[in-house]
């Protein structure tokens, strides 16, 4: 069990599906070292969890997905400790790195600095209409240091990117959506069951084919386009020596569900 964080396996019924939930809501979910060393042990153990193939993050209490780093944390670091340390390395090296299997960022409220960036380290994200979205670190005389300046500049482009880095604003849920920075924008109400139910939908899908879907995509960014087309055939071609590929396409042909081995 965990102190600033919740994991629920199978969540509320769906099969498959982890349920991951910072839970600092009077903090607004900031993020700690505490929140860091528990992520990563949940995650690591979702990744290991052969029963389950699609993770949600998501943040407790009406207002934040996570407001940023914890700044009273940060406060109290010197320039030696935060490099030393290599601060918030973790996250990309022990959360991104090493979580083959798909999780989405339910974003439920404030996503600020810290909090913007671990959205966006998720393979997509789903927001409430009341999401809001801001890199504001420069206002604390600093900048992004867990992936804004990359993940942001990706997903949306240089010249929103580099406004909302230097002057701090909000992006609203709809703009986020219209920006390309999250999939989908839902009701406020409806995030949880919306994600739940994509996650499922993820879910009970063939598992290698999951796996091998998300590493393609991510191959997009890491890779030149030949580099990146050589890697998906060659991932497509595996996969058709796959049980559940035998079975896929014999359940179509069959006009019935498919049965996953796994395998
Ligand atoms: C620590 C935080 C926090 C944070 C909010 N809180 N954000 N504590 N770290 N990032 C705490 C507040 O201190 C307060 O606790 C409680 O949460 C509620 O916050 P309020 O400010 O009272 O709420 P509200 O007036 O509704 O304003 C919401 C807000 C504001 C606009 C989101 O809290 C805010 O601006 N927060 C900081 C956002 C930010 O700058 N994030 C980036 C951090 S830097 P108390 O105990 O006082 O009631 C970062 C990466 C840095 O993420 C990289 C640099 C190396």
């Amino acid at each position: 069990s965990y102190e600033t964080i919740t994991a629920e396996a199978n969540a509320q019924g769906h099969k498959g599906v982890t349920l991951l939930t910072i839970n600092r809501p009077q903090a607004l979910n900031a993020l700690n070292s505490k929140v860091l060393e528990e992520l990563i042990d949940a995650f690591a153990a979702y990744q290991a969890d052969g029963s389950q193939l699609c993770a949600i993050l998501t943040g407790s209490g009406d207002k934040a997905f996570a407001a940023g780093a914890d700044i009273k944390e940060m406060s109290e670091k010197a320039a030696a400790d935060f490099f030393l340390d290599d601060f918030f390395s973790p996250w990309t090296a022990e959360i991104v790195k090493k979580t083959r299997k798909p999780w989405i960022a339910a974003v439920n409220g404030f996503a600020l600095g810290g909090g913007c960036e671990l959205a966006m380290m998720a393979d997509f994200i789903i927001a409430s209409e009341k999401a809001k979205f801001g890199q504001p670190e420069i206002k604390l005389g600093v900048a992004p240091g867990m992936g804004g300046s990359q993940r942001l500049t990706r997903a949306i482009g240089k010249s929103k990117s580099m406004e909302m880095c230097l002057t701090g604003r909000m992006m609203a849920a709809e703009e986020a959506e219209r920006s390309n920075l999250v999939a989908r924008v839902v009701p406020h109400e409806e995030l949880l069951a919306e994600t739940l139910k994509t996650a499922a939908t993820i879910a009970a899908m063939p598992p290698m084919a999951v796996i091998a879907n998300k590493e393609m995509v991510n191959s997009a960014f890491e890779m030149t386009l030949d580099q990146g087309l050589i890697v998906e055939r060659r991932i497509f071609q595996i996969l058709t020596a796959s049980e559940d590929k035998a079975e896929g396409m014999a359940a179509f042909i069959e006009k019935r569900e498919g049965q996953w081995k796994g395998r």
